[in-house]
């Protein structure tokens, strides 16, 4: 999987977060222990992943780091859940002064009931270490005045609008293909003085997005209280507190926004059709993502009743659909 992140697990394509067993901070503190290591990779089946973690680790690796060993996607995990895919790669990683051939072969002997589908070993600098992942993350830039830039970067246009968001336990780093479609979306809304509710705000992403490009309010909301927590933080970083209201129900929203958006998946987006419908104003606006472009359809005809259609943009197979409320002023 190229470009993966090794530090949490991470896969692009998918939504999925895994915490390692240490926090990242101490992984990193681990890592600046050793000037290079030794990478042993092992592919197993979910069910022995387990297993071949706590080998390792008894073997005397560092971290484990798990990732997804074929093309699975995991689309969207419960609060606090963490599936593993089917197919693990498990990488191992131990000092460079451990011995490859001898840690194989303890390895086989441990897991000697045929939990190994493949081995490898490389060695890893600790500064490639360091590089790969931060390469992951460089900043992104969304259109012509927005950027996502990791707070260990330097924003490469200092006078455009730079979000900056650090990778955590929750979904929004802004290189998802939805997330993308989001903020482009919200780049080209009149923000200016308006409430918007960014609708399971994961690392909140949108929310300061909006924030700072002008929102007077900005309500948060998510069922999933990691997401809180990411959202509160990545506001006090981006100084958007004040802008940023953090809901643990989303009856605490006051009066109806003007711009409501959620990238979530087709069948929370299905359920809440009528709900949006209470919590949006008269002719305000929605951004829906997180659905396929198969499944736009569906989501066109649930919005169908009490919304007007505006436009369908399209990144990879991700749609994000917008609509405006029917009001009033149905031709405006
Ligand atoms: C794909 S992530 C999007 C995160 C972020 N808004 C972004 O665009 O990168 C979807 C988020 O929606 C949350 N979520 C899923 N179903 C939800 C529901 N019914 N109500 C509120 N939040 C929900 C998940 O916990 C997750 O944080």
């Amino acid at each position: 999987m190229p470009g993966a992140a090794p530090i949490f697990i991470i896969w692009k394509k998918s939504w999925v977060y895994r915490e390692l067993p240490v926090s990242v901070f101490n992984r990193c503190g681990v890592l600046a222990m050793y000037d290079d290591y030794l990478l042993l990779k092992i592919t197993t089946k979910r069910e022995k992943a387990e297993t071949v973690e706590t080998a390792l680790l008894e073997l005397g690796a560092l971290s484990c780091t798990l990732q997804d060993a074929v093309d699975t996607p995991i689309h969207e995990p419960a609060p606090g859940q963490a599936p593993l895919w089917p197919d693990v790669e498990i990488t191992g990683m131990f000092p460079d002064t451990a011995d490859s051939t001898l840690l194989s072969h303890l390895m086989e002997r441990q897991l000697a009931g045929g939990d190994i589908s493949a081995m490898s070993s490389k060695k890893l600098q600790g500064q490639e270490w360091e590089r790969v992942w931060m390469d992951d993350f460089a900043p992104l830039q969304i259109s012509d005045n927005l950027w996502v830039v990791p707070s260990f970067c330097e924003a490469p246009d200092p006078q455009a609008v730079n979000l900056m968001i650090d990778p955590g336990l929750a979904f929004g780093s802004g290189t998802h293909a939805t997330t993308t479609l989001c903020l482009r979306w919200l780049a080209k809304q009149d923000l200016s003085g308006k409430v918007v509710l960014d609708y399971g705000c994961g690392s909140g992403i949108l929310a300061v997005a909006a924030a700072c490009m002008g929102a007077a309010k900005v309500y948060t909301y998510d069922i999933d209280p990691q997401a809180l927590t990411a959202t509160v933080e990545n506001a006090e970083r981006n100084n958007v507190v004040e802008q940023i209201v953090v809901c643990k129900k989303d009856t605490e929203v006051i009066g109806k926004v003007d711009l409501l958006v959620a990238n979530i998946l087709l069948r929370p987006l299905l359920d809440l059709t009528g709900r949006f419908a209470q919590l949006l104003g008269d002719d305000g606006r929605l951004g829906l993502s997180g659905v396929l472009s198969e499944q736009v359809e569906l989501l066109a005809n649930a919005y169908s009743g009490e919304f007007q259609h505006c436009e369908t943009s399209m990144l990879d197979q991700w749609v994000l659909y917008s609509a405006k409320k029917q009001g009033k002023n149905l031709s405006a």
